[in-house]
């Protein structure tokens, strides 16, 4: 394929592998948010992206779909337990979301990683026409615009973080701390949601780096914004992401989604009210801790288990990784008691689903829900509250939001909770369930102008316009 002006690289292919009735698979294109985003520029510039895709021991011909050049990297079975499983979601992972669990340190996972991201950067390199934009994506890969940087100095390279990034404090443990930090000090621009994370990685490249050493100065000067690396300049700046919300807005106004969320309220049994919560199933998201916040309520009679339901949607996520093979027992188990408790044959009070959900269903769940909860321990954006709000074009429901969310930031007028603070959760669950028709509409308006002001476009011209200053190539793209 020829080499192309515009290459994005993560983790994961925007494909899926789709089992067709005859037992035979084939790759699909998965409508995800951020391919969604950038497609338009990947297609004007004969773009690229770099990926997994997603399965062990399988390697796939580069092909091209719609018009982007997919670039396939091939994990072994081992690699996904080391590099995936393992230092992404085993080390990574917790460690950026304030060490709900105990990261693991090892060194095997550690080499691993160097190993994957060194095969990212060169599938790269050979992808990048002369003078390329390039944009790396997330935690997996925070050692390639490093090593790209070294492979291809004539790359502008473009780095951004979709989860949090941790206090200095917290960060300090990671055994590669130094590693890390200097693999992400290679691209010219590191966006992060907020301008907290920004701040942490500012202060920790100070921290770590911004001394002597005995083979001279890697000094590292960083102000608000920059951090001075030799005679390298490289930008730090927050960029909060966004969902389609045009689209969304539109979906949820079909009249088969409307149908379909009356028929979602039927099947429920016709309850006064519906809760939902719609999360990958990970313990950052705090599935535990709204279930046992309508637990309490139910058992204090402020909730009344003949008129309210809860919904909770769970997609299936990285199911061999323990501490998530743990927190989904415990979850299975909460619910259980809850029914145990309170369900009649035929009524359960907890609806909990564990699979994933077509597009076009979960729409109509959203449109159905009187109160969305979102409660996060730590979530770097969270895009389900964002959603939520985009399906309710009728200025119906409510959102009760963890203050823990970087969608907090954006939407005030939610019922914003600590979720360490478990009657903080009741009160905002109760007022949100008990909350006027004229105030939730004058809320949903304020919080549905900002999400469909501010969607997943915006976001990725925002950081790539910043990209591209100080970088001719790069303007080019826009
Ligand atoms: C988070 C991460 C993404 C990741 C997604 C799904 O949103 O920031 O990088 O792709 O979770 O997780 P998975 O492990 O299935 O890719």
């Amino acid at each position: 394929a020829a080499a192309s002006e515009f290459v994005v690289v993560a983790n994961r292919l925007p494909v899926d592998l789709e089992r067709l009735p005859d037992g035979t698979t084939r790759w699909k294109r998965s409508p995800g948010g951020l391919v969604t985003a950038l497609e338009p520029i990947l297609r004007g510039n004969s773009g690229a992206w770099v990926g997994w895709p997603g399965v062990a021991d399988t390697a796939l011909e580069p092909s091209v779909e719609d018009g982007i050049d997919m670039h396939p990297v091939a994990l072994s079975a081992q690699e996904v337990a080391d590099y995936y499983e393992g230092f992404s979601n085993a080390t990574l992972w917790p460690l950026y979301h304030d060490v709900i669990v105990r990261p693991e340190y090892r060194r095997e996972w550690w080499d691993a990683y160097v190993e994957v991201n060194r095969r990212f950067a060169e599938e790269t390199a050979k992808a990048a026409a002369e003078g390329a934009t390039v944009w790396i994506q997330d935690y997996q890969l925070q050692l390639v615009p490093k090593m790209l940087r070294m492979l291809r100095p004539d790359l502008t390279i473009g780095f951004f973080l979709h989860i949090p990034f941790p206090p200095v404090e917290l960060f300090m443990q990671m055994p590669w701390r130094t590693e890390i930090v200097e693999g992400l000090l290679g691209a010219d621009l590191i966006g992060f949601h907020l301008p907290g994370g920004a701040e942490n990685f500012l202060f920790l490249a100070r921290r770590l780096l911004g001394h002597q050493t005995s083979r001279g100065t890697v000094g590292v000067r960083s102000r608000l914004g920059v951090v001075q690396v030799g005679f390298r300049t490289v930008r730090v700046g927050a960029f909060p992401i966004s969902i389609a919300s045009g689209s969304l807005d539109e979906l949820s106004r079909r009249k088969s989604v409307r149908d379909r969320a009356k028929q979602i309220r039927r099947e429920l049994g016709n309850p006064k009210k519906v809760m939902l919560g719609v999360d990958r199933l990970d313990y950052t998201k705090g599935i535990d801790v709204r279930l046992d916040a309508l637990h309490e309520l139910i058992a204090e009679g402020r909730v009344d288990p003949a008129e309210t339901v809860m919904v909770q949607l769970a997609t299936p996520s990285r199911e061999r990784v323990e501490s998530y093979v743990q927190m989904r027992g415990e979850i299975e188990m909460t619910v259980s008691r809850i029914n145990g408790e309170y369900a009649e044959v035929g009524r359960p009070v907890v609806h909990y689903i564990h699979r994933p959900i077509p597009r076009e269903e979960l729409i109509a769940f959203f449109v159905a829900a009187d109160v969305m909860l979102v409660t996060p321990l730590r979530d770097g954006m969270n895009l389900v509250a964002k959603e939520y709000v985009a399906c309710r074009s009728d200025l119906g429901g409510a959102l009760v939001l963890s203050e823990f969310t970087g969608a907090a930031a954006e939407l005030r007028q939610a019922f914003l909770c600590n979720p360490h603070d478990l009657e903080d959760v009741k009160d905002k669950m109760e007022a949100a369930l008990d909350q006027p028709r004229e105030d939730g509409r004058r809320h949903m308006r304020a919080m549905r102008r900002q999400v469909l002001t501010h969607d997943v476009d915006r976001w990725a011209k925002a950081f790539l316009t910043a990209l591209a200053r100080d970088s001719v190539a790069g303007a080019a793209l826009m």
